[in-house]
């Protein structure tokens, strides 16, 4: 049985290839990169490279010839729908038999504009009859960690979300179910991936005991969210970007109520204040 990974040198496809390689031979994994010079240290973990771009159908078709079972990282917005046609279909001429992809909360019936590519290639998939696990994962942890770092800078935890609650989760929870998924385990179709859904003041206060430290936390509205980001150092396009992410969570997008996460993990997920503890630490 051959596995590739995609996304390899992202955090998430790193993660997911270090819990695949505790109960697969390296010599049966392959990871998907888009240059072989600026990955010498998967090669020397003994993990089979193979050269692909998703923007490019051919490459990827030849980057999926014997790969038995694909976990398929979703690439960066932009040309995704584009991308994400050319890996579906590329697996589909190369005889994959499944397909681990990660997909976005809800995606059948969120209405954010994150939630539109990942639709789009559930369908896709789901067109091919290859035999599948989306991984509907809700918030990274590790998204907050600009509004983190300005709360730990100038004392203030602001946000612009209102009562919106996000079903967080650390990255690396996430990965190690797409590494089960990848090796067999006995999953459903379909894997909402949340925490337990809460809000961002239950978020601010679970860092305020993570590191003891004084936080004034502050319920804002847009401009001052965008402001408190930008003058710790980010730059105005980002910021603006997280505030998206800021409306989307008002909105209810990442309210997720689901025990799919614990149940694939086989044990409760870190609370928020362990999981701030490991990032911060
Ligand atoms: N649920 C959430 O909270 C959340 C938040 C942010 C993102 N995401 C999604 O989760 C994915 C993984 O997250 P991450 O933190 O691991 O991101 P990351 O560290 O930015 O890694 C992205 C990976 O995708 C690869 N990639 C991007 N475009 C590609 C293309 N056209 N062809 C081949 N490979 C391509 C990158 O390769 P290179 O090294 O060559 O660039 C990199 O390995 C993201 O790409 C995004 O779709 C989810």
């Amino acid at each position: 049985m051959k596995y590739l990974v995609t996304g390899a040198t992202g955090r998430f496809g790193n993660y997911a290839l270090d819990f695949l390689k505790e109960s697969v031979p390296t010599s049966d994994i392959y990871a998907l990169v888009r240059s072989e010079e600026k990955n010498a240290a998967l090669k020397e973990a003994g993990i089979n490279l193979r050269i692909g771009d998703y923007a490019d159908k051919k490459s990827m078709e030849k980057a999926l010839q014997g790969i038995d079972r694909l976990l398929f990282v979703s690439g960066t917005p932009g040309n995704r729908q584009e991308e994400h046609a050319n890996v579906v279909e590329a697996a589909k001429e190369a005889g994959v038999s499944y397909i681990a992809y990660t997909s976005f909360a809800r995606a059948d019936k969120a209405t954010s504009p994150l939630a539109a590519d990942h639709i789009f290639t559930e369908k896709l998939i789901e067109k091919t009859g290859i035999a599948h696990t989306f991984l509907r994962n809700n918030w990274y942890l590790e998204n907050e960690m600009p509004i983190v770092d300005a709360a730990l800078n100038g004392g203030k935890f602001v946000y612009a979300a209102g009562q919106g609650k996000t079903g967080w989760a650390l990255k690396r929870e996430y990965a190690e179910v797409a590494a089960k998924a990848l090796q067999g385990k006995d999953f459903p179709a379909i894997l909402e991936l949340s925490g337990k859904p809460v809000s961002y003041e239950a978020l601010a206060a679970a860092l305020k005991t993570a590191t003891g430290m004084e936080i004034e936390v502050v319920s804002s509205d847009n401009q001052g969210f965008i402001e408190n980001l930008t003058v710790n150092g980010l730059p105005q396009p980002i910021a603006e970007m997280f505030l998206s992410f800021q409306s989307d969570i008002k909105d209810g997008q990442l309210d997720v109520v689901s025990d799919d996460f614990e149940k694939a993990l086989g044990r409760t997920l870190l609370s928020l204040e362990e999981g701030f503890k490991e990032l911060l630490a």
